[in-house]
This record gives C-alpha cells, sequence and structure tokens, in this order.
C-alpha cells in the first residue's frame, strides 16, 4: 500500500480517537505528535484476517470501514507460535501495528492498532508492563481483568489495563476487531501468561 493511503488509516484512527470521551485515551494522547514517519514493511497476511469479511461496520462506523479497505494491504502480526497455543487460536488471532516499534508508522513513544480474534477464541489471562488501552469496535466480547468474572464489551467501550494487570478475552460466535493502544513501557514486549 502506498504511504498516503496508509496516512489516511492513520488519521482515521486518530480522529476516531480525538472523539472519545474518555479521561484514560486523552491521557494516552496527550502531548503525543501524530506526524509520524513511515516505515516500509512488507504486506503480510494471517488467516484471522477472513474473519474481517463478517464484521458489519455501523452507520458513520469510519474507522472499521477504514480498517476493512485496507486490510489486504497491512502487515498482519501474532506474537505466539505453535510453542504457545493451539492451531484454533493460532488461526483465529491477530493484530496489525498501524505505528509504534514494528508498525507502519515509526514511535517510540506509543503503538496502536487492532487486534482481531475470531469466533470463539479464548485468549487466556495474560499482562504486560505497558500500560494498554482497548477500544472494541465490535459488540458481544467478554472481558476479564485481574482474573475478576467476564462482563460483555461492545462497540464504544473503553477498557483501560493498568501496567502489570492481568487480563483475559474471549470471543463466542462473533469475531472482534479492537483498535488498542499501549504506551508506558516497552513496545514490543511479549505478554506474560
Ligand atoms: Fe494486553
Amino acid at each position: 500500500m502506498a504511504t498516503m493511503e496508509h496516512r489516511a488509516l492513520l488519521g482515521t484512527f486518530r480522529d476516531h480517537l480525538v472523539a472519545v470521551d474518555s479521561p484514560d485515551v486523552q491521557r494516552f494522547l496527550a502531548g503525543f505528535d501524530w506526524n509520524l514517519q513511515p516505515r516500509e514493511l512488507v504486506v503480510e497476511s494471517i488467516p484471522a484476517v477472513q474473519h474481517l469479511q463478517s464484521v458489519k461496520p455501523g452507520l458513520g462506523d469510519d474507522l472499521v470501514k477504514a480498517l476493512l479497505r485496507h486490510a489486504n494491504d497491512l502487515h498482519w502480526g501474532r506474537t505466539y507460535t505453535s510453542a504457545d497455543f493451539s492451531d484454533h487460536f493460532l488461526q483465529n488471532y491477530g493484530w496489525v501495528e498501524l505505528f509504534g516499534s514494528r508498525g507502519h508508522f515509526v514511535s517510540g513513544e506509543m503503538a496502536g492498532g487492532f487486534l482481531l480474534l475470531g469466533p470463539g477464541v479464548d485468549y487466556p489471562d495474560h499482562h504486560h508492563i505497558a500500560e494498554e488501552i482497548y477500544l472494541p469496535l465490535t459488540d458481544g466480547s467478554l472481558w476479564s481483568r485481574d482474573r475478576g468474572r467476564f462482563i460483555a464489551r461492545n462497540a464504544g467501550d473503553v477498557i483501560h489495563h493498568p501496567s502489570g494487570v492481568s487480563h483475559a478475552m474471549k470471543t463466542t460466535d462473533r469475531a472482534l476487531v479492537a483498535l488498542y493502544l499501549w504506551r508506558g513501557g516497552p513496545l514490543s514486549e511479549k505478554p506474560k501468561f
């Protein structure tokens, strides 16, 4: 994908965040310079990308529409291998980093992108040093924090994980697409279980 198109997706990502009425989100964004340098990445797909076909963006859901439009021009990745997880998990999980230490744009300060989980995925308790925000862009996924009970989360919710806090996610009959942000820790850290 041409850099101009990547930048358009980055702009839609930023516009989405700026409009979120959440002190945690606005604290993450405070002072962040969105004028990021592009990084040359090859296009890379993963099996989970197929689940985007079942995602129906709501009216005015510009970010999901932009992701669906550009999904085949991005460098999708997975943190884990078959040493960590079942084949089912690896076939139905992945992410794309739009900016950060590995993403389509360079930032050592904050990472941001999209997490994708297909239906019927159990992403067990894990934690990492970076502080994290998730904004589900689809409805009906289940989230647990601090090994507490699972709570259904929907598009429009804001989920904040302070540094080192354990968290887990589950999907049931539909896929999850979520925007994520990481800051305040190593941006390429592999989460611990
Ligand atoms: Fe996390």
